[in-house]
């Protein structure tokens, strides 16, 4: 279970300490504090038995002023308006942070996909882009997979949009190879977050090899994030998901386990190793703890139980205000998510790119792109961080809203966009 709070007061409060301490224009801090628009949309479905299901759909378009919308549609039974709010100014804080042309938006479906046929899940994804194809488009509004999405989602979505707007493929990103998707998107989050921690080895003078790490989250993130791990000859002691968690000392085949959760859905009746609680898992001993799952998982027990060095958060918004206090009380070091998952959004960009100029580039100059990208970033907000003495989060915070605040100050305040 997650802690029984509200992502949108810890986006709030997140923000708000980033806006006390930057020295942005007040008209912005103002802006900034709700999304520009937020869509509701209730979609009528027919299902495979012949009845009809009514889902709450949502798309929250926060701020547009760096370039159009661009953000991820998650399937999930927990969806809620202020979640789909606080996901969506994270990702104007992350597009501005990586100096994307883009701004924050982010969307959903309030279903658990597990529970429908893939007949049902087009019929879903399809109808759902009908009825959001006018607030959507190339310039103005770019949705992605996230939680529960994946390239098929975006393949139905894309598929349907060029139907009936004549629109270009490059309004979805993260669409199979087939049908114009790029190179390098499925892995390009879990490969940004094993950026971030080269990254961080590196200042530090940690050598990464045979050192340990646990993971919450076995999906599209978790699992390329343990793939490039095991590259690094870092060793996954233990991992969970929706369907529970387990340990093993000797650390997992990361490739076996793979292969297992594609075939079986989840990590349950994995073969090797043996179940703990969720509160095992986040005692369990280990360098690295990295959140790959939901938001709001770290809080006050959590973070007095944590015995690590560094937590990447890979998942959107996955420690509280409380933890993260009691995590710095402990010097454990936090690679904060509007960084570390921003692999996925950077490589959206360069499909969108090649969608827009007829382009293909290979898998290796996109990753070594991005590998470019997070690292001159990651710099920049670790020296911002030193200089100011504040924590990597507000750092990286106030590099995205300094980056705001000076694209409004040279375009004025007219909101004509
Ligand atoms: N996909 C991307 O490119 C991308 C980009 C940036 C950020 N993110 C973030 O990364 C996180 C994971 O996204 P994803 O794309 O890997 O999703 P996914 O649907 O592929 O995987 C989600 C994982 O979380 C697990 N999970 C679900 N409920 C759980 C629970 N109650 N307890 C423990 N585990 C649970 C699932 O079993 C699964 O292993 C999300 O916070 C998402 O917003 C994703």
């Amino acid at each position: 279970m997650n802690c029984d709070k509200n992502l949108y007061e810890l986006a709030q409060k997140q923000l708000n300490k980033a806006l006390e301490i930057s020295n942005i224009d007040d008209k912005i801090k103002t802006i900034l504090q709700e999304p520009k628009n937020e869509i509701i949309i209730n979609i009528p479905v027919k299902l495979d038995n012949n009845t009809v299901k009514l889902l709450k759909s949502y798309r929250v378009q926060h701020n547009n002023i760096l370039g159009p919308y661009k953000g991820g549609l998650r399937f999930s039974e927990h969806i809620y308006l202020d979640e789909i709010k606080s996901l969506s100014m994270w990702m104007t804080i992350k597009t501005a942070l990586q100096k994307l042309p883009y701004g924050g938006a982010k969307g959903g479906i309030k279903i658990n996909p597990r529970d429908f046929s893939s007949n049902e899940l087009e019929i879903i994804s399809r109808t759902y882009t009908k009825y959001l194809y006018k607030y959507i488009g190339i310039n103005t509004d770019i949705p992605a997979p996230d939680m529960g999405t994946n390239s098929q989602i975006m393949d139905w979505m894309s598929d349907t949009y060029q139907t009936i707007s004549h629109g270009h493929i490059s309004c979805f990103t993260g669409k199979s190879i087939q049908c114009g998707g790029s190179q390098g998107r499925e892995e390009a989050t879990g490969f940004g977050v094993v950026t971030c921690i080269k990254n961080w080895a590196k200042l530090n003078n940690f050598d990464l090899r045979g050192k340990t790490y646990i993971i919450q989250g076995f999906g599209n993130v978790g699992s390329n994030t343990a793939i490039f791990l095991s590259y690094l000859g870092l060793i996954c002691t233990a991992v969970g998901d929706h369907s529970g968690y387990i340990k093993n000392p000797e650390g997992f085949n990361i490739f076996k386990l793979k292969n297992y959760v594609k075939e079986n859905g989840s990590i349950e009746n994995y073969n090797s190793g043996t179940k703990i609680t969720k509160e095992d898992f986040f005692s369990t001993e280990c360098d690295i703890i990295i959140p790959a799952a939901l938001e709001l998982v770290i809080c006050g027990d959590e973070a007095k139980s944590i015995n690590c060095k560094l937590i990447v958060e890979a998942a959107n918004g996955p420690i509280d205000l409380e933890a993260e206090e009691v995590l710095k009380s402990k010097n454990i070091y936090i690679i904060p998510d509007i960084l570390a998952n921003s692999g996925g959004v950077i490589v959206s960009y360069y499909e969108w790119l090649q969608n827009k100029r007829y382009e293909y580039w290979d898998r290796d100059e996109i990753l070594k792109r991005l590998e470019h990208k997070m690292t001159v970033t990651y710099n920049e907000a670790y020296k911002y961080s030193t200089n100011k003495d504040i924590n990597l989060r507000m750092a990286c915070y106030n590099i995205a809203l300094e980056h705001i605040n000076s694209v409004y100050q040279r375009k004025g305040f007219n909101f004509n966009y």
